[in-house]
């Protein structure tokens, strides 16, 4: 490996060809929109001054063509190493900080959001308001979370909100990922009524590792970093007239609250579990609420990504 790159990366960059970069730049075409004229154009900036700084070798550059290549043969409906391999670098949070750019912690703002990961499922089961998503399942962890969906600036409750959540089995492991587990378990989505209100079952997660058996483990290792996330649990917020969110909340007591290994906590998604008497269908009780903002609104809180198109796109995606 070469030693001496990144610390002499400005003498590097005199080392080399120095009009190569621009005559790669300057072979786009007259065609090209200005968005892939700017993209492209700083990408390849980037890459080769990244080349250049670290004096990547053929060999080096190779393994990481073979790790890309793995991660895209190992890529399934199942399982997306491409974007474990950007969420162990913190791409996912970046983007996700860039796209929804809100004063997210300030009390009066709406929910913060964070990453979708890779776990996400279409169509989970429509569930009616006090439903369980829970199947199969024994476990002293049982949760009875219950909040209400409010329009962050006025207050009032949110109509035809709907709630999606996911979270793992004890065993770490969403359905998709455990042959055990029934088809959809621990994933559900709720239709809030004209009071805004939502309740359901579900367990008290547990921290687990995204999986290291591919490409992004072998990264993780060889940073010598661990592959675990704190215990959480995954939403997607969408009402008609606002801006959808993304998010997850956080265990406070949770091992890797701290270190979460793909970098999406944030302070005001952290949540505390309180034990809970009197309900025989509970252990715990979760009150959380949520604050959605209109698209109007999203836009004058935000520097980036909240029109109505960006919105689209989330639920497109979504
Ligand atoms: C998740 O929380 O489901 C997740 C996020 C990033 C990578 C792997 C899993
Ligand atoms: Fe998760």
């Amino acid at each position: 490996m070469a030693t001496n790159g990144a610390v002499n990366g400005k003498q590097a960059a005199h080392k080399f060809n120095p009009h190569f970069t621009q005559a790669v730049i300057n072979a786009t075409g007259p065609k090209a929109s200005p968005r892939v004229r700017q993209v492209t154009t700083s990408l390849i900036q980037h890459l080769h001054d990244f080349a250049r700084e670290n004096e990547i070798t053929v060999d080096e550059w190779m393994a990481g063509l073979e790790l890309l290549n793995e991660a895209g043969r190992m890529s399934d409906d199942k399982r997306n190493e491409g974007q474990l391999l950007c969420d162990i670098f913190g791409f996912e949070s970046l983007v996700d900080e860039i796209t929804y750019k809100l004063a997210a912690d300030a009390a009066d703002e709406p929910t913060a959001t964070a990453i979708l990961g890779p776990f996400w499922r279409h169509d989970a089961p429509q569930k009616k308001m006090g439903d369980t998503i829970v199947s199969g399942i024994e476990s002293k962890d049982r949760t009875y979370m219950h909040g209400i969906v409010t329009d962050f600036k006025t207050g009032k409750p949110v109509e035809g909100a709907v709630l999606d959540v996911w979270h793992t089995a004890p065993n770490g492991l969403y359905e998709q990922q455990d042959p055990n587990q029934p088809e959809m378990n621990l994933r559900g989505r709720f239709t809030t009524g004209k009071d805004g209100k939502y309740d359901f079952y579900c367990l008290k997660p547990v921290p687990y590792p995204i999986p290291y058996d591919g490409p992004a483990g072998k990264i993780l290792q060889a940073m010598d970093r661990h592959p675990y996330r704190p215990a959480h649990i995954h939403f997607i917020l969408t009402a008609p007239g606002y801006k959808p969110i993304v998010t997850q909340i956080f265990d406070r007591n949770s091992k890797y609250i701290e270190d979460d290994s793909v970098f999406a906590v944030k302070d005001s998604l952290i949540v505390d579990f309180k034990p809970y008497q009197g309900d025989p269908n509970a252990d715990f009780e979760l009150p959380y609420d949520f604050k959605l903002a209109t698209y109007e609104d999203a836009k004058k809180h935000s520097v980036a990504g909240t029109t109505e198109e960006s919105g689209t796109a989330v639920a497109a995606r979504i």
